[in-house]
C-alpha cells in the first residue's frame, strides 16, 4: 500500500487514549511504511509541554513495540505540541499557523485529520472554532474522527450531530466504535456471506436464538466520574453491542461497500422492536457489582470506587433481549449481556440453531440409548481474548450401541497469525486516512440505537432497584439467567471458572 499523507491534530494529546492507543497505532503504521516522511502530528491539551517533552512521552508509549531506537526517534520527530484552551479563539490562530507551517514543511497536501479524544462536551466548540478560525483548508481533505460517547441520549446526540454537521459533511465524519476495527467483528461478514452453509440457515426457520456476551474483569478503574453517569447500557450496549447485532442481523448487502453495508445495518437497527417502558423492564436486567474475588484478587464494591456516588443507581451489568420484527428474524431473541468485574474477560457470540425436529435416537425401550434431547448446533464466534470460530455438531460415540455426543469443529487464530495483525485502532486510523467509513458509525445508526436505548434508560430511571446485586467475579445477577430460562433457553457459554465455583 502507498504512503499516506496527512497532518493529524489530536485534541486530548496528553490523554490516556492517545497514549494507550493512538501513538502505538500510528507507530505501527509507520513501521509498515504507511506513514513515512509526509506526516506530522500536533498534540494539543491544556498543560504546558514542550515539543521535546511531548516527544519523550510519545516515545515512552511505543518503547515495547519492537522498534529500533533510530526508528522510534525518527517517528517521534514528526510530533509537535501545542498548549490549547478549546474555548480560546486565539489558540486556534496559533494552531492554524503551526498547521500551515507543518503542511509546508512535510508537504502534506492540505490533508488534515482532526481527532477528538477528549470529553464530548468540548466537541461542539472545537468544530465551531475550526471553521470560524479558518483552519479547514480548501486543499486536500479535512476529516474528523470522534471518540465515543456520541451524546448521552438521542436528543443530546442529535444536538451534537447538528453542531458537527454544520461544519463537516457526513462523509468526513468518522465516529469511532473500536469494536468495528476488531478482526473477528469484521469476520462476521465473512462467516455469513462467504459460506453458503450458514447464510442459507441464517433465519428464524433454523436459528433458535442468538447470544452475545461481552464480559470484562476490569472495574471502572479511574473512570468513575464518566462511568457513574453512563453505566453499562450507554457505555457498551448503545454502541458496540448494537453494532454487532446489526452486523449479525442485516440482510446481505448487494456489494461489500460502505454505502450498501450501512444501508443494511440501518434497516436491521430499525427493525429492532422499540419496547414500551413496561416491556423494557421485563426484557432488560441491570446489575451492579459488590465486593468479591476474581482469581486471587479481592475487589471492592462499585459504590466504593473513586468518583462513584455512594448510593449510585448506575448499572455495571446489563442483560437483555432484543426482538427484531422482520421476516428473517421474527420470533428469534437476540440475548445480550455485558458487565464489569465478571468472572472472565470474554467476548463471544453464540448462534444457537434449532434442534432437529425429531430425535430418532431416543428410544426409551433401550437403556443404552441417549434419553436426553440432542443439544443444538452452536456456531460460536470468539472475538477476544482468543479469536476464531467453532461449530458444535452431534456425532456418534465410538463403540457398541448408539450414543450421540457433541463434537466441536474449532478454528482459532494462532499466536503466529495474530502476532503482526493490526490492532483495532490501527485499522481504523488507516481507514480514516483512506476516507473509508465502512467501519465507523454513521449518524443514522447512532440515532436509531439511541432511540432503542433511551426507552430502557427512562424505564430504569423511574424504578430504582436494590444494588449491589452481583458479586465481583460472577457472571451477573440471577435475573440474567432467568431472562433466558423463562424462554426455555440458557446461556450457552460460561467461563470454566464459573462451573468450577458452582461445583
Ligand atoms: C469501551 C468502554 O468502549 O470499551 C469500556 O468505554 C470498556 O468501559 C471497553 O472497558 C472494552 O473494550 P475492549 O476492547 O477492551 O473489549
Amino acid at each position: 500500500m502507498d504512503e499516506k499523507i496527512a497532518l493529524f491534530t489530536i485534541f486530548g494529546g496528553t490523554g490516556d487514549l492517545a497514549k494507550r492507543k493512538l501513538y502505538p497505532s500510528l507507530f505501527r503504521l509507520y513501521q509498515k511504511g504507511l506513514l513515512k516522511e509526509h506526516f506530522a502530528v500536533i498534540g494539543t491539551a491544556r498543560r504546558e509541554w514542550t515539543d521535546d517533552y511531548y516527544r519523550e512521552i510519545v516515545q515512552d508509549t511505543i518503547k515495547d513495540l519492537n522498534g529500533t531506537q533510530e526508528e522510534i526517534t525518527a517517528f517521534a520527530s514528526h510530533f509537535y505540541y501545542q498548549a490549547h484552551n478549546v474555548n480560546d479563539s486565539e489558540n486556534y490562530d496559533t494552531l492554524k499557523a503551526l498547521s500551515d507551517e507543518l503542511n509546508n514543511r512535510y508537504q502534506l497536501e492540505g490533508n488534515h485529520i482532526y481527532y477528538l479524544a477528549m470529553a464530548p462536551q468540548f466537541f461542539g466548540t472545537i468544530v465551531r472554532h475550526l471553521k470560524s478560525q479558518n483552519i479547514l483548508t480548501e486543499e486536500g481533505f479535512d476529516r474528523l474522527i470522534i471518540e465515543k460517547p456520541f451524546g448521552a441520549d438521542y436528543n443530546s446526540a442529535n444536538e451534537l450531530n447538528e453542531e458537527i454537521r454544520a461544519v463537516f459533511p457526513e462523509k468526513d465524519i468518522f465516529r469511532i466504535d473500536h469494536y468495528l476495527g476488531k478482526e473477528m467483528i469484521q469476520n462476521i461478514s465473512a462467516i455469513r456471506f462467504a459460506n453458503n452453509i450458514f447464510e442459507s440457515q441464517w433465519n428464524n426457520r433454523y436459528i433458535d436464538n442468538v447470544q452475545i456476551t461481552f464480559s470484562e474483569c476490569l472495574g471502572v478503574e479511574d473512570r468513575g466520574g464518566y462511568y457513574d453517569h453512563s453505566g453499562a447500557l450507554k457505555d457498551m450496549v448503545q454502541n458496540h453491542i448494537l453494532q454487532v447485532v446489526a452486523l449479525l442481523a442485516m440482510e446481505p448487502p448487494v456489494a461489500f461497500s460502505e454505502a450498501e453495508i450501512r444501508s443494511e445495518k440501518v434497516k436491521a437497527l430499525k427493525a429492532i422492536r422499540l419496547y414500551s417502558e413496561e416491556e423494557a423492564l421485563q426484557n432488560f436486567v441491570r446489575g451492579q457489582y459488590g465486593a468479591g474475588k476474581i482469581e486471587d484478587n479481592q475487589y471492592i464494591d462499585y459504590r466504593a470506587e473513586p468518583h462513584v456516588h455512594e448510593n449510585s443507581q448506575i448499572e455495571t451489568f446489563v442483560a437483555g433481549k432484543f426482538l427484531i420484527d422482520n421476516f428473517r428474524w421474527s420470533g428469534v431473541p437476540f440475548y445480550i449481556r455485558t458487565g464489569k468485574r465478571m468472572t472472565e474477560k470474554g467476548t463471544r457470540i453464540n448462534i444457537v440453531f434449532k434442534q432437529v425436529p425429531v430425535n430418532v435416537f431416543r428410544r426409551d425401550c433401550d437403556e443404552n440409548i441417549e434419553k436426553t434431547d440432542l443439544p443444538p448446533n452452536v456456531l460460536t464466534i470468539y472475538i477476544q481474548p482468543t479469536e476464531g470460530f467453532s461449530l458444535t455438531l452431534n456425532g456418534k460415540e465410538i463403540g457398541q450401541g448408539f450414543t450421540t455426543s457433541p463434537a466441536k469443529l474449532d478454528f482459532r487464530h494462532s499466536a503466529e497469525t495474530t502476532a503482526n495483525s493490526p490492532e483495532a485502532y490501527e485499522k481504523l486510523l488507516l481507514d480514516g486516512l483512506n476516507g473509508d467509513g465502512t467501519n465507523f458509525s454513521h449518524w443514522d445508526e447512532v440515532a436509531q440505537s439511541w432511540r432503542i436505548i433511551d426507552i430502557i434508560r427512562q424505564a430504569w430511571d423511574k424504578t430504582p432497584v436494590a444494588f449491589p446485586n452481583y458479586a465481583a467475579g460472577t457472571m451477573g445477577p440471577e435475573a440474567a439467567f432467568d431472562l433466558l430460562a423463562q424462554d426455555g433457553f440458557h446461556w450457552e457459554w460460561q467461563p470454566d471458572t464459573w462451573y468450577r465455583e458452582r461445583g
